[in-house]
Protein backbone atom coordinates (compact mmCIF):
# COMPACT_ATOMS: atom_id res chain seq x y z
CA UNK A 1 0.00 0.00 0.00
CA UNK A 2 1.45 3.43 -0.56
CA UNK A 3 0.15 6.64 0.35
CA UNK A 4 0.52 9.56 -1.73
CA UNK A 5 -1.86 12.72 -1.72
CA UNK A 6 0.61 15.12 -3.70
CA UNK A 7 1.22 17.27 -0.57
CA UNK A 8 4.12 16.12 1.47
CA UNK A 9 2.22 17.47 5.28
CA UNK A 10 -1.31 18.18 5.25
CA UNK A 11 -2.01 20.93 8.34
CA UNK A 12 -5.12 20.78 9.89
CA UNK A 13 -4.73 24.16 11.52
CA UNK A 14 -7.21 26.51 10.76
CA UNK A 15 -7.85 29.61 12.75
CA UNK A 16 -11.35 28.90 13.00
CA UNK A 17 -12.36 26.05 14.77
CA UNK A 18 -14.77 24.22 12.60
CA UNK A 19 -16.31 21.17 12.81
CA UNK A 20 -15.74 20.56 8.73
CA UNK A 21 -14.07 16.96 8.68
CA UNK A 22 -11.10 16.61 6.84
CA UNK A 23 -10.53 13.17 4.95
CA UNK A 24 -6.39 12.35 5.15
CA UNK A 25 -6.92 9.52 2.68
CA UNK A 26 -4.68 6.67 1.23
CA UNK A 27 -4.96 5.81 -2.73
CA UNK A 28 -6.89 2.91 -1.49
CA UNK A 29 -9.34 3.52 1.11
CA UNK A 30 -9.55 6.36 3.98
CA UNK A 31 -6.96 5.16 6.70
CA UNK A 32 -7.62 7.71 9.27
CA UNK A 33 -10.28 10.99 9.26
CA UNK A 34 -9.57 13.95 12.17
CA UNK A 35 -11.98 16.58 12.56
CA UNK A 36 -10.14 20.34 11.98
CA UNK A 37 -10.96 21.16 15.19
CA UNK A 38 -8.40 18.65 16.36
CA UNK A 39 -6.08 20.76 15.80
CA UNK A 40 -3.39 18.04 14.90
CA UNK A 41 -0.89 17.83 11.94
CA UNK A 42 -0.10 14.31 10.95
CA UNK A 43 2.73 13.46 8.18
CA UNK A 44 1.57 11.17 4.85
CA UNK A 45 4.92 11.44 2.96
CA UNK A 46 6.16 8.43 1.76
CA UNK A 47 9.41 8.76 3.47
CA UNK A 48 7.23 9.05 6.92
CA UNK A 49 4.84 6.33 6.35
CA UNK A 50 7.64 3.64 5.14
CA UNK A 51 10.17 4.80 8.10
CA UNK A 52 7.05 3.82 10.19
CA UNK A 53 6.07 0.63 8.51
CA UNK A 54 9.35 -0.84 8.70
CA UNK A 55 11.30 -2.35 12.04
CA UNK A 56 14.69 -3.86 13.32
CA UNK A 57 13.19 -7.38 12.98
CA UNK A 58 13.23 -6.48 8.73
CA UNK A 59 10.47 -8.66 8.21
CA UNK A 60 7.45 -7.64 9.07
CA UNK A 61 5.84 -4.04 7.02
CA UNK A 62 2.89 -2.81 8.45
CA UNK A 63 1.27 0.38 6.55
CA UNK A 64 0.26 3.19 8.82
CA UNK A 65 -2.18 5.59 7.87
CA UNK A 66 -0.27 8.43 9.03
CA UNK A 67 2.57 9.63 11.48
CA UNK A 68 2.02 12.01 14.45
CA UNK A 69 5.20 14.24 15.21
CA UNK A 70 4.01 15.41 18.48
CA UNK A 71 5.06 18.62 20.26
CA UNK A 72 3.25 18.66 23.34
CA UNK A 73 1.64 15.39 25.43
CA UNK A 74 -1.56 17.77 25.10
CA UNK A 75 -1.39 16.54 21.53
CA UNK A 76 -1.13 12.92 21.99
CA UNK A 77 -4.03 13.03 25.04
CA UNK A 78 -6.23 15.05 22.49
CA UNK A 79 -5.03 12.36 19.55
CA UNK A 80 -6.66 9.20 22.01
CA UNK A 81 -9.38 11.25 23.11
CA UNK A 82 -10.33 11.63 20.02
CA UNK A 83 -9.65 7.94 18.95
CA UNK A 84 -11.49 6.09 21.69
CA UNK A 85 -14.64 8.22 21.15
CA UNK A 86 -14.32 10.53 24.06
CA UNK A 87 -13.46 13.93 22.18
CA UNK A 88 -16.51 16.26 22.55
CA UNK A 89 -17.42 18.44 19.13
CA UNK A 90 -19.41 20.65 21.42
CA UNK A 91 -22.99 20.62 22.29
CA UNK A 92 -25.71 19.40 19.75
CA UNK A 93 -22.84 18.89 17.18
CA UNK A 94 -21.10 15.63 15.69
CA UNK A 95 -18.39 14.74 13.91
CA UNK A 96 -16.30 12.05 11.92
CA UNK A 97 -16.46 8.81 14.14
CA UNK A 98 -13.12 7.68 14.74
CA UNK A 99 -11.87 4.05 13.95
CA UNK A 100 -8.30 3.70 13.58
CA UNK A 101 -5.49 2.55 16.06
CA UNK A 102 -2.41 4.11 17.91
CA UNK A 103 0.49 3.06 18.50
CA UNK A 104 3.60 4.79 19.67
CA UNK A 105 7.11 4.11 18.56
CA UNK A 106 10.42 4.79 20.16
CA UNK A 107 13.46 3.33 18.01
CA UNK A 108 11.57 0.73 16.36
CA UNK A 109 13.43 -1.30 17.66
CA UNK A 110 11.10 -4.36 17.66
CA UNK A 111 10.93 -7.72 15.64
CA UNK A 112 7.53 -7.94 14.34
CA UNK A 113 6.12 -4.55 13.91
CA UNK A 114 5.01 -4.49 17.51
CA UNK A 115 5.31 -0.76 17.23
CA UNK A 116 3.18 0.12 13.75
CA UNK A 117 -0.24 0.43 13.72
CA UNK A 118 -1.46 -0.52 10.12
CA UNK A 119 -3.74 1.89 8.96
CA UNK A 120 -3.58 3.47 11.59
CA UNK A 121 -1.73 6.47 13.29
CA UNK A 122 2.09 5.89 14.86
CA UNK A 123 2.92 8.43 17.42
CA UNK A 124 6.84 9.17 16.60
CA UNK A 125 7.85 9.51 20.80
CA UNK A 126 11.33 11.24 19.79
CA UNK A 127 9.23 14.20 18.59
CA UNK A 128 8.01 14.15 22.22
CA UNK A 129 11.49 13.86 23.55
CA UNK A 130 13.22 16.79 21.29
CA UNK A 131 10.40 19.30 22.18
CA UNK A 132 10.38 18.09 26.38
CA UNK A 133 10.67 21.24 28.53
CA UNK A 134 13.01 22.12 30.29
CA UNK A 135 14.83 18.87 28.58
CA UNK A 136 14.22 15.46 27.71
CA UNK A 137 16.77 14.39 30.81
CA UNK A 138 16.54 16.31 34.11
CA UNK A 139 18.60 14.74 37.17
CA UNK A 140 17.23 15.60 40.16
CA UNK A 141 18.84 18.25 42.43
CA UNK A 142 20.19 15.47 45.14
CA UNK A 143 20.89 13.10 41.85
CA UNK A 144 19.02 10.07 42.83
CA UNK A 145 16.58 10.24 40.42
CA UNK A 146 16.00 11.34 36.78
CA UNK A 147 12.85 12.57 35.01
CA UNK A 148 13.00 10.83 31.34
CA UNK A 149 11.32 11.74 28.67
CA UNK A 150 9.60 8.37 27.31
CA UNK A 151 11.58 8.62 23.89
CA UNK A 152 14.94 9.51 24.72
CA UNK A 153 17.47 7.03 24.18
CA UNK A 154 18.97 5.24 26.73
CA UNK A 155 22.46 6.65 25.80
CA UNK A 156 21.00 10.14 26.33
CA UNK A 157 20.05 9.39 29.57
CA UNK A 158 23.86 7.83 30.27
CA UNK A 159 25.27 10.99 28.72
CA UNK A 160 23.29 13.40 30.47
CA UNK A 161 23.51 11.73 33.89
CA UNK A 162 27.53 11.12 34.10
CA UNK A 163 28.18 14.88 33.49
CA UNK A 164 26.63 14.61 37.31
CA UNK A 165 28.76 11.77 38.77
CA UNK A 166 25.15 9.63 38.48
CA UNK A 167 23.99 6.66 36.11
CA UNK A 168 21.11 4.47 36.05
CA UNK A 169 21.85 1.10 37.93
CA UNK A 170 20.57 -1.47 35.11
CA UNK A 171 20.87 -1.41 31.76
CA UNK A 172 20.08 -3.46 28.46
CA UNK A 173 23.27 -4.18 26.55
CA UNK A 174 22.58 -1.95 23.70
CA UNK A 175 21.39 1.49 24.44
CA UNK A 176 20.54 3.00 21.63
CA UNK A 177 16.45 1.84 22.66
CA UNK A 178 14.10 4.40 23.80
CA UNK A 179 13.22 4.32 27.60
CA UNK A 180 9.24 4.00 26.73
CA UNK A 181 10.09 0.65 24.47
CA UNK A 182 12.21 -0.91 26.88
CA UNK A 183 10.20 -0.03 29.93
CA UNK A 184 7.20 -1.71 27.76
CA UNK A 185 9.73 -4.97 27.94
CA UNK A 186 11.67 -5.00 30.74
CA UNK A 187 14.82 -3.86 29.97
CA UNK A 188 17.05 -7.02 30.95
CA UNK A 189 21.05 -7.47 30.75
CA UNK A 190 24.43 -8.31 33.36
CA UNK A 191 22.80 -5.94 36.23
CA UNK A 192 19.50 -7.47 36.21
CA UNK A 193 21.14 -10.09 38.68
CA UNK A 194 21.38 -7.23 41.45
CA UNK A 195 19.30 -4.70 40.70
CA UNK A 196 16.46 -6.19 38.68
CA UNK A 197 15.36 -5.01 35.12
CA UNK A 198 14.99 -1.62 34.05
CA UNK A 199 11.00 -1.74 34.92
CA UNK A 200 12.15 -2.29 38.58
CA UNK A 201 14.17 0.97 38.86
CA UNK A 202 11.33 3.16 38.44
CA UNK A 203 9.88 5.17 40.15
CA UNK A 204 6.93 7.37 38.76
CA UNK A 205 5.39 7.43 35.38
CA UNK A 206 3.45 9.78 33.16
CA UNK A 207 1.07 7.92 31.10
CA UNK A 208 -1.62 8.77 28.24
CA UNK A 209 -4.14 5.91 28.37
CA UNK A 210 -6.21 4.29 25.62
CA UNK A 211 -9.06 7.46 26.75
CA UNK A 212 -6.85 10.09 25.87
CA UNK A 213 -6.36 10.75 29.86
CA UNK A 214 -2.90 11.82 31.30
CA UNK A 215 -2.37 10.59 34.34
CA UNK A 216 0.19 10.22 36.79
CA UNK A 217 1.55 6.81 38.61
CA UNK A 218 3.53 5.07 40.97
CA UNK A 219 3.54 2.25 43.27
CA UNK A 220 1.75 4.55 45.59
CA UNK A 221 -0.70 6.75 43.11
CA UNK A 222 -2.69 4.98 40.73
CA UNK A 223 -1.35 1.55 40.85
CA UNK A 224 -3.01 -0.16 38.60
CA UNK A 225 -1.82 1.35 35.45
CA UNK A 226 1.75 1.87 37.36
CA UNK A 227 2.62 -1.99 36.86
CA UNK A 228 0.36 -2.77 34.04
CA UNK A 229 1.98 -0.54 31.80
CA UNK A 230 6.01 -1.90 33.30
CA UNK A 231 6.49 -5.07 30.95
CA UNK A 232 2.94 -4.18 29.45
CA UNK A 233 3.96 -4.05 25.61
CA UNK A 234 2.39 -0.39 25.40
CA UNK A 235 -1.49 -2.08 25.76
CA UNK A 236 -2.74 0.63 28.60
CA UNK A 237 -1.09 3.57 27.80
CA UNK A 238 1.27 5.99 26.32
CA UNK A 239 4.57 6.65 28.88
CA UNK A 240 5.66 10.27 28.31
CA UNK A 241 7.45 10.42 30.93
CA UNK A 242 9.86 7.95 33.48
CA UNK A 243 11.58 9.05 37.21
CA UNK A 244 14.66 6.81 36.72
CA UNK A 245 16.27 5.77 39.81
CA UNK A 246 20.42 7.14 39.68
CA UNK A 247 22.97 5.81 41.38
CA UNK A 248 27.26 7.20 41.51
CA UNK A 249 28.48 6.47 38.25
CA UNK A 250 32.07 4.91 38.61
CA UNK A 251 34.90 5.99 36.30
CA UNK A 252 36.22 2.75 34.94
CA UNK A 253 35.79 -0.93 34.39
CA UNK A 254 37.62 -3.92 34.30
CA UNK A 255 35.78 -5.98 32.48
CA UNK A 256 36.77 -9.80 31.84
CA UNK A 257 35.79 -12.84 29.22
CA UNK A 258 36.47 -16.16 31.24
CA UNK A 259 36.50 -19.57 28.57
CA UNK A 260 35.24 -22.79 29.92
CA UNK A 261 34.79 -25.87 28.18
CA UNK A 262 32.86 -27.63 30.94
CA UNK A 263 28.94 -26.77 31.16
CA UNK A 264 28.16 -27.47 34.43
CA UNK A 265 31.93 -25.77 35.46
CA UNK A 266 30.38 -22.76 33.44
CA UNK A 267 27.18 -22.83 34.85
CA UNK A 268 28.37 -23.28 38.64
CA UNK A 269 30.32 -20.49 38.60
CA UNK A 270 27.93 -17.93 37.02
CA UNK A 271 25.49 -19.68 39.35
CA UNK A 272 27.64 -18.78 42.38
CA UNK A 273 28.90 -15.14 41.01
CA UNK A 274 25.19 -14.19 40.95
CA UNK A 275 24.17 -15.61 44.49
CA UNK A 276 25.80 -12.71 45.72
CA UNK A 277 26.93 -15.23 49.00
CA UNK A 278 30.30 -14.74 48.19
CA UNK A 279 32.25 -11.53 48.61
CA UNK A 280 33.54 -10.92 45.48
CA UNK A 281 30.24 -8.84 44.31
CA UNK A 282 30.47 -8.43 40.73
CA UNK A 283 28.56 -5.72 39.01
CA UNK A 284 27.42 -7.33 35.79
CA UNK A 285 27.21 -10.54 34.58
CA UNK A 286 27.00 -12.73 31.19
CA UNK A 287 27.52 -15.39 29.03
CA UNK A 288 27.87 -16.01 25.78
CA UNK A 289 28.34 -19.36 23.71
CA UNK A 290 31.51 -19.42 20.84
CA UNK A 291 30.82 -22.24 18.60
CA UNK A 292 32.83 -23.80 15.81
CA UNK A 293 30.25 -23.74 13.20
CA UNK A 294 29.60 -20.33 13.50
CA UNK A 295 31.29 -16.92 13.25
CA UNK A 296 33.87 -17.14 15.78
CA UNK A 297 34.43 -13.24 17.07
CA UNK A 298 37.81 -12.94 19.22
CA UNK A 299 37.83 -9.41 18.77
CA UNK A 300 37.70 -8.93 22.49
CA UNK A 301 40.90 -10.75 23.14
CA UNK A 302 44.41 -9.22 22.96
CA UNK A 303 45.76 -9.93 19.02
CA UNK A 304 48.75 -12.23 20.63
CA UNK A 305 46.10 -14.77 22.02
CA UNK A 306 43.53 -14.92 19.18
CA UNK A 307 44.95 -17.57 17.32
CA UNK A 308 44.74 -19.65 20.44
CA UNK A 309 41.16 -19.19 21.36
CA UNK A 310 39.85 -19.94 17.85
CA UNK A 311 41.75 -23.14 17.94
CA UNK A 312 40.37 -23.60 21.40
CA UNK A 313 36.69 -23.66 19.47
CA UNK A 314 37.67 -25.79 17.01
CA UNK A 315 39.04 -28.38 19.00
CA UNK A 316 36.54 -28.38 21.72
CA UNK A 317 33.16 -27.30 19.07
CA UNK A 318 32.06 -24.97 22.00
CA UNK A 319 33.12 -22.42 24.32
CA UNK A 320 31.17 -21.22 27.11
CA UNK A 321 32.48 -17.58 28.00
CA UNK A 322 31.68 -15.79 31.38
CA UNK A 323 31.25 -12.33 31.16
CA UNK A 324 31.55 -10.23 34.32
CA UNK A 325 33.21 -6.87 35.33
CA UNK A 326 33.77 -4.80 38.20
CA UNK A 327 33.09 -0.92 38.26
CA UNK A 328 35.69 0.90 40.34
CA UNK A 329 37.06 4.50 40.85
CA UNK A 330 40.80 5.23 41.41
CA UNK A 331 40.44 4.92 44.81
CA UNK A 332 38.92 1.50 44.79
CA UNK A 333 41.69 0.12 42.61
CA UNK A 334 43.14 -1.85 45.18
CA UNK A 335 40.05 -3.42 46.21
CA UNK A 336 39.68 -4.62 42.56
CA UNK A 337 42.71 -6.12 42.30
CA UNK A 338 41.99 -8.48 45.13
CA UNK A 339 38.88 -9.29 44.09
CA UNK A 340 40.42 -9.97 40.29
CA UNK A 341 42.91 -12.13 42.33
CA UNK A 342 40.03 -14.04 43.97
CA UNK A 343 38.33 -14.75 40.91
CA UNK A 344 41.36 -15.89 39.37
CA UNK A 345 41.81 -18.65 42.18
CA UNK A 346 38.46 -19.88 42.91
CA UNK A 347 36.67 -20.27 39.56
CA UNK A 348 37.17 -22.96 37.60
CA UNK A 349 38.02 -22.33 34.05
CA UNK A 350 40.32 -23.33 31.52
CA UNK A 351 43.85 -22.54 32.84
CA UNK A 352 45.52 -19.49 30.85
CA UNK A 353 41.94 -18.61 29.72
CA UNK A 354 41.20 -15.40 31.65
CA UNK A 355 41.12 -12.13 29.69
CA UNK A 356 40.28 -8.69 30.82
CA UNK A 357 40.27 -5.62 29.41
CA UNK A 358 40.01 -1.62 31.54
CA UNK A 359 37.91 0.76 30.10
CA UNK A 360 35.84 3.69 30.93
CA UNK A 361 32.50 3.27 32.34
CA UNK A 362 30.48 4.99 29.47
CA UNK A 363 32.77 2.84 26.77
CA UNK A 364 31.84 -0.70 28.46
CA UNK A 365 27.71 0.25 28.95
CA UNK A 366 27.88 1.16 24.91
CA UNK A 367 30.14 -1.73 23.83
CA UNK A 368 27.68 -2.85 21.74
CA UNK A 369 27.81 0.19 19.41
CA UNK A 370 31.13 -0.69 17.93
CA UNK A 371 28.93 -4.44 17.09
CA UNK A 372 26.63 -2.16 15.01
CA UNK A 373 29.14 0.00 14.14
CA UNK A 374 31.12 -3.20 11.97
CA UNK A 375 27.61 -5.05 11.21
CA UNK A 376 26.68 -1.72 9.28
CA UNK A 377 29.99 -1.44 7.19
CA UNK A 378 29.29 -5.11 6.40
CA UNK A 379 26.30 -4.59 5.45
CA UNK A 380 25.27 -6.89 7.97
CA UNK A 381 22.86 -4.84 10.45
CA UNK A 382 19.99 -3.71 8.31
CA UNK A 383 19.14 -7.33 7.50
CA UNK A 384 16.22 -10.00 8.83
CA UNK A 385 16.04 -10.66 12.17
CA UNK A 386 14.30 -13.68 13.33
CA UNK A 387 15.49 -13.50 17.32
CA UNK A 388 14.35 -15.52 20.01
CA UNK A 389 14.69 -14.84 23.19
CA UNK A 390 13.79 -16.91 26.60
CA UNK A 391 14.21 -17.39 29.96
CA UNK A 392 14.98 -20.56 31.38
CA UNK A 393 14.00 -22.33 34.80
CA UNK A 394 17.52 -23.25 36.39
CA UNK A 395 16.31 -26.37 37.15
CA UNK A 396 15.88 -27.44 33.61
CA UNK A 397 19.24 -25.50 32.46
CA UNK A 398 21.35 -28.69 31.93
CA UNK A 399 18.31 -30.47 29.25
CA UNK A 400 18.28 -27.30 27.74
CA UNK A 401 21.70 -27.55 26.79
CA UNK A 402 22.03 -31.45 25.99
CA UNK A 403 18.62 -30.62 23.95
CA UNK A 404 19.29 -27.45 22.28
CA UNK A 405 22.84 -26.28 22.17
CA UNK A 406 24.23 -29.95 21.70
CA UNK A 407 21.59 -31.59 20.44
CA UNK A 408 20.67 -28.91 18.11
CA UNK A 409 22.77 -25.74 17.58
CA UNK A 410 26.09 -27.18 17.65
CA UNK A 411 24.19 -30.72 15.08
CA UNK A 412 23.38 -27.68 12.29
CA UNK A 413 25.78 -26.79 9.45
CA UNK A 414 26.28 -23.50 10.51
CA UNK A 415 24.87 -20.99 13.36
CA UNK A 416 24.11 -17.02 12.99
CA UNK A 417 24.52 -13.91 15.35
CA UNK A 418 25.11 -14.36 18.84
CA UNK A 419 24.11 -16.71 21.78
CA UNK A 420 23.71 -14.70 24.91
CA UNK A 421 23.65 -17.55 27.89
CA UNK A 422 23.30 -16.33 31.37
CA UNK A 423 21.17 -16.77 35.02
CA UNK A 424 19.75 -14.30 36.42
CA UNK A 425 17.68 -13.82 40.03
CA UNK A 426 13.83 -13.66 40.27
CA UNK A 427 14.05 -11.65 43.65
CA UNK A 428 14.03 -7.79 42.00
CA UNK A 429 11.02 -8.65 39.77
CA UNK A 430 7.86 -7.40 40.98
CA UNK A 431 4.86 -9.37 39.99
CA UNK A 432 2.34 -6.98 39.89
CA UNK A 433 4.22 -6.05 37.13
CA UNK A 434 3.05 -6.84 33.48
CA UNK A 435 6.46 -8.99 32.64
CA UNK A 436 6.23 -12.28 32.80
CA UNK A 437 9.26 -14.49 34.04
CA UNK A 438 9.35 -18.59 35.41
CA UNK A 439 8.15 -19.41 38.49
CA UNK A 440 11.89 -20.59 39.86
CA UNK A 441 14.12 -17.96 41.81
CA UNK A 442 17.18 -18.63 39.46
CA UNK A 443 16.32 -18.56 35.72
CA UNK A 444 18.50 -18.23 32.43
CA UNK A 445 18.39 -15.78 29.71
CA UNK A 446 18.98 -17.43 26.73
CA UNK A 447 19.01 -14.99 23.89
CA UNK A 448 19.70 -16.61 20.08
CA UNK A 449 20.42 -13.28 18.40
CA UNK A 450 20.15 -14.87 14.33
CA UNK A 451 20.74 -12.75 11.26
CA UNK A 452 19.57 -13.88 8.12
CA UNK A 453 20.75 -13.45 4.88
CA UNK A 454 24.20 -15.61 3.81
CA UNK A 455 23.19 -18.77 3.53
CA UNK A 456 20.36 -18.95 5.91
CA UNK A 457 17.08 -17.07 5.01
CA UNK A 458 15.02 -16.30 8.20
CA UNK A 459 12.48 -18.53 7.66
CA UNK A 460 14.64 -21.38 7.81
CA UNK A 461 15.53 -19.99 11.64
CA UNK A 462 12.44 -19.40 12.42
CA UNK A 463 11.91 -22.92 11.76
CA UNK A 464 14.66 -23.59 14.30
CA UNK A 465 13.10 -21.37 16.76
CA UNK A 466 9.57 -23.21 16.62
CA UNK A 467 11.71 -26.53 17.07
CA UNK A 468 12.93 -25.00 19.90
CA UNK A 469 9.95 -24.03 21.43
CA UNK A 470 8.80 -27.41 20.44
CA UNK A 471 11.61 -29.49 22.44
CA UNK A 472 10.70 -27.36 26.04
CA UNK A 473 7.34 -28.14 25.64
CA UNK A 474 7.55 -31.70 24.77
CA UNK A 475 10.10 -31.74 27.48
CA UNK A 476 8.01 -30.23 30.35
CA UNK A 477 10.74 -26.97 30.33
CA UNK A 478 8.29 -24.20 31.00
CA UNK A 479 10.02 -21.47 29.49
CA UNK A 480 8.92 -18.05 29.21
CA UNK A 481 9.66 -15.83 25.54
CA UNK A 482 10.42 -12.53 26.28
CA UNK A 483 10.06 -9.73 23.14
CA UNK A 484 7.34 -12.45 21.81
CA UNK A 485 5.06 -12.49 19.03
CA UNK A 486 2.18 -14.58 19.06
CA UNK A 487 -0.60 -14.15 16.85
CA UNK A 488 -3.03 -16.95 18.65
CA UNK A 489 -5.32 -16.35 21.67
CA UNK A 490 -4.27 -18.80 23.38
CA UNK A 491 -0.84 -18.59 23.18
CA UNK A 492 -1.37 -15.05 25.10
CA UNK A 493 -3.61 -16.89 27.55
CA UNK A 494 -0.88 -19.23 28.25
CA UNK A 495 2.61 -16.38 28.06
CA UNK A 496 0.82 -14.61 30.92
CA UNK A 497 -1.16 -17.71 32.82
CA UNK A 498 -2.34 -16.67 36.02
CA UNK A 499 -1.79 -13.09 35.41
CA UNK A 500 -4.18 -12.84 31.94
CA UNK A 501 -6.87 -11.76 34.22
CA UNK A 502 -5.33 -8.90 35.28
CA UNK A 503 -4.07 -8.18 32.11
CA UNK A 504 -7.47 -7.98 30.28
CA UNK A 505 -8.84 -6.26 33.26
CA UNK A 506 -6.42 -3.45 32.93
CA UNK A 507 -6.98 -3.12 29.43
CA UNK A 508 -10.87 -2.93 29.76
CA UNK A 509 -9.86 -0.24 32.18
CA UNK A 510 -7.68 2.01 30.28
CA UNK A 511 -7.89 1.01 26.84
CA UNK A 512 -11.47 -0.34 26.40
CA UNK A 513 -11.34 0.74 22.47
CA UNK A 514 -8.09 -1.37 22.43
CA UNK A 515 -6.89 1.49 20.23
CA UNK A 516 -3.25 0.97 21.41
CA UNK A 517 -0.22 -0.87 20.32
CA UNK A 518 -2.47 -3.14 17.73
CA UNK A 519 1.32 -4.67 16.34
CA UNK A 520 1.67 -6.88 19.33
CA UNK A 521 -1.55 -8.87 18.17
CA UNK A 522 -2.82 -9.91 21.76
CA UNK A 523 -6.18 -8.20 20.95
CA UNK A 524 -7.12 -8.37 17.77
C1 LIG B 1 20.47 -4.51 18.97
C2 LIG B 1 19.42 -4.72 20.05
C3 LIG B 1 19.81 -5.09 21.32
C4 LIG B 1 18.86 -5.27 22.32
N1 LIG B 1 19.29 -5.61 23.56
C5 LIG B 1 18.40 -5.76 24.54
C6 LIG B 1 18.81 -6.09 25.85
O1 LIG B 1 19.99 -6.28 26.12
N2 LIG B 1 17.86 -6.22 26.81
C7 LIG B 1 16.54 -6.01 26.56
O2 LIG B 1 15.74 -6.09 27.48
N3 LIG B 1 16.12 -5.72 25.32
C8 LIG B 1 17.02 -5.61 24.32
N4 LIG B 1 16.58 -5.31 23.06
C9 LIG B 1 15.14 -5.26 22.81
C10 LIG B 1 14.53 -3.91 23.12
O3 LIG B 1 14.44 -3.69 24.51
C11 LIG B 1 13.12 -3.84 22.55
O4 LIG B 1 13.14 -4.08 21.18
C12 LIG B 1 12.51 -2.47 22.80
O5 LIG B 1 11.16 -2.49 22.43
C13 LIG B 1 13.24 -1.46 21.97
O6 LIG B 1 12.84 -0.14 22.26
P1 LIG B 1 12.30 0.77 21.10
O7 LIG B 1 12.33 2.15 21.62
O8 LIG B 1 12.98 0.53 19.84
O9 LIG B 1 10.80 0.22 21.06
P2 LIG B 1 9.76 0.19 19.86
O10 LIG B 1 10.11 -0.93 18.96
O11 LIG B 1 9.62 1.53 19.27
O12 LIG B 1 8.43 -0.17 20.68
C14 LIG B 1 8.29 -1.40 21.35
C15 LIG B 1 6.84 -1.56 21.85
O13 LIG B 1 6.59 -0.63 22.90
C16 LIG B 1 5.59 0.29 22.54
N5 LIG B 1 6.07 1.60 22.99
C17 LIG B 1 7.15 2.30 22.54
N6 LIG B 1 7.28 3.43 23.24
C18 LIG B 1 6.28 3.46 24.14
C19 LIG B 1 5.87 4.38 25.15
N7 LIG B 1 6.52 5.52 25.36
N8 LIG B 1 4.77 4.09 25.89
C20 LIG B 1 4.09 2.94 25.69
N9 LIG B 1 4.42 2.04 24.75
C21 LIG B 1 5.51 2.29 23.99
C22 LIG B 1 5.47 0.21 21.03
O14 LIG B 1 4.17 0.54 20.58
C23 LIG B 1 5.79 -1.26 20.80
O15 LIG B 1 4.67 -2.06 21.02
C24 LIG B 1 17.50 -5.12 22.03
C25 LIG B 1 17.10 -4.78 20.75
C26 LIG B 1 18.04 -4.57 19.76
C27 LIG B 1 17.59 -4.23 18.40
C1 LIG C 1 -3.26 24.55 17.22
O1 LIG C 1 -2.04 24.00 17.75
C2 LIG C 1 -0.92 24.88 17.67
C3 LIG C 1 0.28 24.14 18.23
O2 LIG C 1 0.46 22.92 17.59
C4 LIG C 1 -1.18 26.14 18.44
O3 LIG C 1 -0.08 27.02 18.26
C5 LIG C 1 -2.45 26.78 17.93
O4 LIG C 1 -2.76 27.89 18.77
C6 LIG C 1 -3.62 25.80 17.98
N1 LIG C 1 -4.79 26.40 17.35
C7 LIG C 1 -5.98 26.44 17.93
C8 LIG C 1 -7.06 27.07 17.15
O5 LIG C 1 -6.15 25.97 19.04
C1 LIG D 1 10.71 10.56 14.25
O1 LIG D 1 11.15 11.87 14.44
C2 LIG D 1 12.56 12.02 14.37
C3 LIG D 1 12.89 13.43 14.80
O2 LIG D 1 12.10 14.35 14.16
C4 LIG D 1 13.01 11.68 12.96
O3 LIG D 1 14.41 11.79 12.86
C5 LIG D 1 12.59 10.24 12.65
O4 LIG D 1 12.92 9.90 11.32
C6 LIG D 1 11.10 10.06 12.87
N1 LIG D 1 10.77 8.64 12.75
C7 LIG D 1 9.72 8.21 12.08
C8 LIG D 1 9.51 6.74 12.07
O5 LIG D 1 8.94 8.94 11.50
C1 LIG E 1 14.85 -4.77 5.08
O1 LIG E 1 15.93 -3.86 5.02
C2 LIG E 1 16.29 -3.51 3.70
C3 LIG E 1 17.56 -2.68 3.79
O2 LIG E 1 17.37 -1.54 4.59
C4 LIG E 1 15.12 -2.75 3.07
O3 LIG E 1 15.43 -2.39 1.74
C5 LIG E 1 13.88 -3.65 3.09
O4 LIG E 1 12.77 -2.92 2.62
C6 LIG E 1 13.60 -4.12 4.51
N1 LIG E 1 12.50 -5.07 4.48
C7 LIG E 1 11.56 -5.09 5.44
C8 LIG E 1 10.49 -6.11 5.30
O5 LIG E 1 11.56 -4.32 6.37
C1 LIG F 1 22.00 -34.39 13.79
O1 LIG F 1 21.60 -34.24 12.43
C2 LIG F 1 21.49 -35.46 11.73
C3 LIG F 1 21.23 -35.15 10.26
O2 LIG F 1 20.25 -34.15 10.13
C4 LIG F 1 20.40 -36.31 12.37
O3 LIG F 1 20.27 -37.55 11.69
C5 LIG F 1 20.75 -36.56 13.82
O4 LIG F 1 19.71 -37.25 14.47
C6 LIG F 1 20.98 -35.24 14.54
N1 LIG F 1 21.46 -35.49 15.87
C7 LIG F 1 20.85 -34.98 16.95
C8 LIG F 1 21.50 -35.29 18.26
O5 LIG F 1 19.84 -34.32 16.90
Amino acid sequence: MTTNLGLNIITLVTLLITLTPTLIKSEESINVLLPISLNLTVLTDPFSISAASQDFGNITDETPGAVLCPSSSVEVSRLLRFASGEFSYGEDATGPSPGFKVAARGQGHSLRGQASAPGGIVVNMTCLAKAAKPAAVVVSADGTYADVAAGTMWVEVLETAVERGVSPVTWTDYLYLSVGGTLSNAGIGGQTFRHGPQISNVHELDVITGKGEMMTCSPKLNTELFYGVLGGLGQFGIITRARIALDHAPKRVKWLRILYNDFSDFTRDQERLISMVNDIRVDFLEGQLMMSNGFVDTSFFPLSDQTRVASLVNDHRIIYVLEVAKYYDTTTLPIINQVIDMLTRTLGFIPGFMFMRDVPYFDFLNRVRNEEDKLRSLGLWEVPHPWLNIFVPRSRIQDFHDGIIKGLLLNQTSTSGVTLFYPTNRNKWNNRMSAMIPDEDVFYVIGLLHSAGGSQNWEELDNLNDKIIHFCDTSGIKIKEYLMHYTRKEDWVQHFGPKWGDFLRRKIMFDPKKLLSPGQDIFS
